[in-house]
């Protein structure tokens, strides 16, 4: 019998017997992180979506009419068979809708041609550009689709994915089209409870395309005059790739003031292959986050800092490009907030597994589990500007969770090369 002194909670799903339920942190977190919030023998409640309890096993039964071992009057009721639950993972950065690969191309830098070597050869980036712009729009969506089913096994509930295989309206419009349908069809979707959310971001100004490299002030002016307006409602972010080989710091400047004046918030590739200026101009506009960063200097990291700006690495380029990793350790020093993403393209990430990512930033770039538990949940969420709504493991967050095929969340990092997510759990 419920105990009369107890409120009773309203639920339409209940998880119990889960064996180490990792909150992770009620708000990001700056700088290095402390011990994980970890509930042994834990349960929830869900309800409509948002996660209405959370506490141990055996505080669970009094709070409900009915035992928790069977679906009734339309509870559903999961058995975590003592797994770990983990928030959902966030992957803040990728580039996922795109035809064609570029193994030819990872092969010859293998032999020592650079990236941006391949680039100025008009291949990299143009590479992809061509073969997306030559693939039917249902194509590109279906390839689309088959990476959030990959990623969704890897444990990630919410993926970013930029625009800027395109680089002409139409094809732009059409990419920023399919990233909406994505988030549409999942919500629709068979996968009843496990819908990957997903976010779209504008990245317009990747590269300079072919038919504008000698006019390449027409192609900014395009960006600013025409794409930028018609995408508002499209697109969440807009982003810039600010690097030697793409858009100087003022032809960045001015595409992103022109976006935050639009009501876009912001992102930078800043600081990538050389100091090119990006992340200072992030902390400028007060962009979201900056990415990638390898080369940002120690004023920058303050400016980031001071402007609240996420710190987003992502070293699937490191071990790509066979470039340093960034060291987190100095970004965490500086107080910053550090998030972790795939970065998945087909040039310099290919991966859409988030675990990988977890394991390259434990063991090459000097994080601690707790760190990169809290990168790739809450500080993710925080690079989305989703940090009330996702991220962790809270009563009025989203129930967004990954199902662990452990019952040690310290196996995280050190088991590699396997996938360890079961599932993933979604109540929208
Ligand atoms: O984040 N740096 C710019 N964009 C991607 C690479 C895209 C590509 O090579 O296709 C990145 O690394
Ligand atoms: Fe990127």
């Amino acid at each position: 019998m419920p105990d009369p002194a107890q409120p009773q909670i309203q639920a339409n799903m209940v998880i119990h017997n889960i064996g180490q339920l990792v909150t992770v942190a009620q708000q990001p977190i700056r700088g290095a992180s402390g011990p994980l919030q970890v509930i042994s023998h834990a349960s929830m409640a869900v309800h409509d979506g948002n996660i209405a309890w959370i506490g141990p096993d055996d505080e669970l039964e009094p709070l409900f009419q009915h035992s928790a071992d069977d679906s009734q009057d339309g509870i559903t009721i999961v058995d975590a068979q003592g797994a770990v639950v983990t928030p959902g993972l966030v992957d803040s950065h990728t580039h996922l809708v795109f035809a064609g690969d570029r193994a030819e191309e990872f092969h010859l830098r293998r032999s020592g041609v650079g990236y941006g070597e391949l680039l100025a050869q008009g291949r990299g980036i143009l590479t992809t550009m061509n073969a997306t712009r030559k693939t039917d729009t249902n194509q590109l969506l279906e390839l689309a689709k088959a990476r959030i089913d990959k990623l969704r096994t890897y444990g990630t509930t919410t993926v970013e994915i930029k625009t800027g295989y395109g680089l002409d309206k139409v094809t732009e419009e059409a990419c920023l089209r399919i990233i909406n349908n994505l988030n549409a069809l999942e919500e629709s979707s068979k996968y009843q409870n496990s819908q990957v959310r997903v976010i779209p971001t504008f990245l317009g100004a990747h590269v300079v395309p072919p038919e504008y490299r000698d006019r390449r002030e027409d192609f900014v002016n395009l960006v600013i005059e025409e794409m930028l307006p018609s995408f508002v409602g499209l697109a969440r972010f807009c982003d810039v790739f600010c690097e030697r080989e793409a858009f100087t710091l003022e032809e960045c400047r001015r595409i992103l003031s022109r976006a935050k004046a639009l009501g876009y918030q912001l992102k930078i590739h800043a600081d990538q292959l050389s100091p090119s200026g990006g992340a200072a101009l992030a902390a400028e506009l007060g962009a979201v986050s900056a990415d990638h960063l390898d080369h940002a200097s120690d004023a920058d990291l303050d400016a980031l800092c001071e402007a609240g700006v996420v710190a987003t690495l992502l070293p699937g380029c490191s071990y790509t490009l066979r470039s340093p990793y960034p060291q987190a350790r100095r970004f965490l020093d500086h107080g910053l907030h550090v998030a972790l993403a795939t970065d998945f393209n087909p040039g310099t990430s290919y991966c859409e597994n988030m675990q990988m990512i977890l394991g390259l930033a434990m063991s090459l770039m000097g994080m601690s589990l707790e760190e990169a538990l809290t990168a790739t949940t809450i500080n993710g969420a925080r690079a989305l500007a989703l940090e009330d709504q996702i991220g962790s493991i809270e009563v009025g967050k989203k129930c967004e969770l990954a199902f662990w095929s452990s019952n040690d969340y310290h196996e995280i990092g050190y088991h590699f090369g396997v996938n360890l997510v079961k599932s993933v759990l979604v109540q929208r």
